[in-house]
This record gives structure tokens, C-alpha cells and sequence, in this order.
């Protein structure tokens, strides 16, 4: 079984091409994977704005797609270019409606290349950004088409967690079945959710952020300290050596801890990018390095400490045996660490990706697929692009 998978849900177009190893407990060695950054495009604008996405997407996704056939060794050129039958040509126009610019290239490679030993397609249908996502929808949508390959749409958030139970061994990946119930941290640019999991593919959320998601509350303090987009690992930074240097904060620069006390397992963090914003506007004019780093520490602080109080919360009110982190933040060193310590207090067993698979990648959504075949499910023919899609309908 080989399957290509398509994430397109916000900056990065990515695509992976894995092949299942056979035996009982679920490998797959990757044959290729290619990770595109819009980073430095969005950088300029300091943020992302989901129709240059899409734009970006759009351009590279028909070569990304090429290249790993190519690399994966499953790219095969017909003798001679042969043109699409005039229903297929209009088929394809009617798939890529919203994407008309792609029409071209793909039509190219349709005429160019003999159908690819590939069993399934696996791609991002939600949540994200609608119309990035929707690329990757239709152009999954129209390989399917042309080349008659099942396609299984892929929840963003569940592929963070599967992300996340992937054990790296030399050739191969293998996912690795938590105990349950386990509890899912999901911290991410978009989202900020506790999710138990009480079986495989059996989630319900059980606190979430009522305004901004980690993610963005990092990217956001990041702006107001004149740091580049993303602004995660910029702050991070800046923590670290602050921590390193021993600085100490003066009192008007300690922050809250928003609902750190609220009785439930939701979260919110527009406060706390406000409480950020009088500082900076106090300190405007003697905003060294120092002060920089100080607030990045406080606030990299205040978030591990709401972050781990609720994870506490949520493990001791469901006895959860594993504890999941996932998504882009999960990448950041002081909250890495503060979790581990806490998995090992609450002796629960600790799932963490390994860094290169914490932020947005096409391993994560190949694995993901794997699974629901694994599982038995049904591909889908009625596919849709859908920014809300909730974990729990997944
Ligand atoms: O999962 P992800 O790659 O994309 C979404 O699904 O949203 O997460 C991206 C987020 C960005 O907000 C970025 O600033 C944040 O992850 N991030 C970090 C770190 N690395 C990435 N946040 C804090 N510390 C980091 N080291
Ligand atoms: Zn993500």
C-alpha cells in the first residue's frame, strides 16, 4: 500500500509519499516528503493572509507533487505526451473552479506522466484557512479523478496527535498506541484544545481557548516586541537567554495567569497579549534587549503555567494514563520541558513529536490516513474544505 498525502491547511505546502510495511503493527517507511514554507513571504506582512496562501499553494503544489513522485521513484513519463479526452479536460476545469490557475500545470502532468503506483491520497480537508485548504481538497480531488485513487480526508488537528505517537526506528516510522484514556494538549497557530481520547479515533475536547490560540498569542507579543513572523521561536528565544543571563523581572513586569483559577479546562489569552501590550507601551521608549527578553520570558512563563495547570487538571479528573502534546508550539524547549517533568510527576506515559514532525508537515497527515484504512473506514467521494472541522466529528 502507498499513499500520498496533501496539507495545504495554512503556510506550508506539503506533501508525503509512505509506503506500508506489511505485519500487524502499523510502519510505513517514507519514500519522499517535501515541506514548502511560505514563512518568508508572510514575514513581510508579519502575518499570514489566507488569499496569498492560497496564491503561493496554488503556484507550487503541482511541482512539490512531481518532485516527490520523482524522489519516491514512482514517477514514470509516458512515450509520448497523449492530450487529455475533452470530458476529462472539462471535468478538471469544473474540480478546479476556485483554482483555475493550476489547470495548466496539471493538465501537464496528466498528459505527461503514466498513472502512479499510489493506492490512496490522504489530504488536509480542515480545520485552516478555507481557501488554502480548498487547493489542496481539489487538487487531491483531481488526481483522484484522473488516476482513480480513494481519497481520505485528513483532520489537521487529529494528524497533530497521530503526529505525535510516531516512534522514529531506522528505516521506518511506526505509531504507537497510547494507554487510554489519554489526554491530548493541542497547541497550535490556530487552535488550543484538551482533548481525551478514550479509544483509537475517539476524541471529544474537553476545554479550549474562548478567543486566541496559544500560537497566535505568540505571534501576536512577538509583533508588539518588533520580532519576525512566526513569532513562537523568536520569543522563545529571546526566554531562553533571559534564562541563561539570570535576569530577573521587576514587578511591573510580572503578568497574569488568565484562568489559571476558573474551575474548567478552557483557556484564554487575549488578556494576557493585552496585559503584554501595556508593558511595552510603559517601557516604550527604553525597550531594550533586556526588557525584550524579560517580557518574552514572563510571558513564555505565564503560558507554561496555564498550559500545565490544565493538563494537571485534566489528567487527574479523567485518571489518564498518557499524556499527547502536539501541534506547532509543542516545539517550544520551556514548554517541552515543563511537560515532561509533569508527565514523569504523574508517572503517565509521555507522547512528544520529535521536532521536525511538530510543526505542519505530510508525514502527519500520510500516517493519519494509514490509519483510518487501518481501521477499516470508507474513502469519501463528497469532499468539501471545511475551516471549522472539529476534531471530534473527524
Ligand atoms: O501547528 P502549526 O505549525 O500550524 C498550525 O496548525 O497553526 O503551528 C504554528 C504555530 C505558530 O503560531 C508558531 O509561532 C508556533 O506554532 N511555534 C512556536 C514555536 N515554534 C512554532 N511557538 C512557541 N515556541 C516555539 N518554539
Ligand atoms: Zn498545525
Amino acid at each position: 500500500m502507498i499513499l500520498l498525502s496533501i496539507e495545504t491547511s495554512c503556510d506550508e505546502t506539503a506533501i508525503a509519499i509512505v509506503k506500508r510495511i506489511r505485519g500487524k503493527t502499523l510502519r510505513f517507511e517514507v519514500l519522499s516528503h517535501k515541506v514548502l514554507s511560505q514563512i518568508d513571504l508572510h514575514r513581510q506582512y508579519g502575518g499570514v493572509f489566507p488569499a496569498l496562501a492560497k496564491r503561493e499553494h496554488a503556484k507550487s503544489i503541482t511541482q512539490l507533487i512531481a518532485e516527490c513522485l520523482s524522489e519516491a521513484g514512482i514517477l514514470k513519463e509516458k512515450n509520448e505526451t497523449i492530450g487529455l479526452p475533452e470530458p476529462t479536460k472539462k471535468r478538471l476545469e469544473e474540480i478546479l473552479t476556485h483554482e483555475s490557475e493550476m489547470v495548466g500545470a496539471l493538465t501537464i502532468l496528466f498528459e505527461g506522466l503514466e498513472k502512479p503506483n499510489i493506492d490512496a491520497i490522504a489530504v488536509t480537508s480542515g480545520p485552516g484557512l478555507p481557501p488554502a485548504l480548498w487547493v489542496g481538497v481539489n487538487t487531491a480531488h483531481a488526481l483522484s479523478f484522473v488516476w482513480n485513487i480513494p481519497i481520505y480526508p485528513i483532520n489537521h488537528m487529529e494528524a497533530h496527535i497521530i503526529a505525535s505517537l510516531l516512534d522514529k526506528q531506522k528505516e521506518h516510522y511506526e505509531i504507537v498506541e497510547p494507554k487510554y484514556p489519554a489526554i491530548a494538549l493541542l497547541i497550535s497557530g490556530g487552535h488550543t484544545e484538551i482533548v481525551k481520547i478514550t479509544k483509537l479515533r475517539k476524541y471529544k475536547i474537553l476545554g479550549q481557548t474562548k478567543d486566541d490560540a496559544v500560537g497566535e498569542a505568540f505571534d501576536k507579543v512577538a509583533r508588539m516586541l518588533n520580532l519576525p513572523y512566526p513569532g513562537g521561536p523568536e520569543i522563545s528565544k529571546l526566554a531562553d537567554y533571559a534564562r541563561q543571563e539570570k535576569l530577573s523581572s521587576p514587578e511591573d513586569l510580572r503578568l497574569p495567569r488568565p484562568m489559571i483559577n476558573s474551575g474548567d479546562l478552557n483557556f484564554s489569552f487575549s488578556g494576557l497579549k493585552t496585559a503584554v501590550m501595556t508593558r511595552v507601551k510603559k517601557y516604550e521608549n527604553e525597550l531594550y534587549e533586556t526588557t525584550k527578553k524579560i517580557i518574552a520570558m514572563e510571558f513564555e512563563n505565564s503560558v507554561t503555567d496555564v498550559l500545565t495547570s490544565k493538563t494537571k487538571q485534566s489528567i487527574y479528573e479523567n485518571s489518564a494514563r498518557s499524556l499527547i502534546i502536539g501541534g506547532g508550539v509543542s516545539a517550544n524547549n520551556h514548554i517541552r520541558f515543563t511537560l515532561k517533568e509533569l508527565a514523569l510527576n504523574e508517572d503517565v506515559e509521555l507522547f512528544i513529536p520529535e521536532k521536525s514532525l511538530s510543526g505542519d508537515n505530510g508525514i502527519m497527515i500520510a500516517a493519519t490516513g494509514l490509519l483510518h484504512i487501518e481501521n477499516g473506514e470508507k474513502p469519501k467521494t463528497n469532499l468539501k474544505a471545511d475551516g471549522d472541522w472539529s476534531i471530534e466529528e473527524s
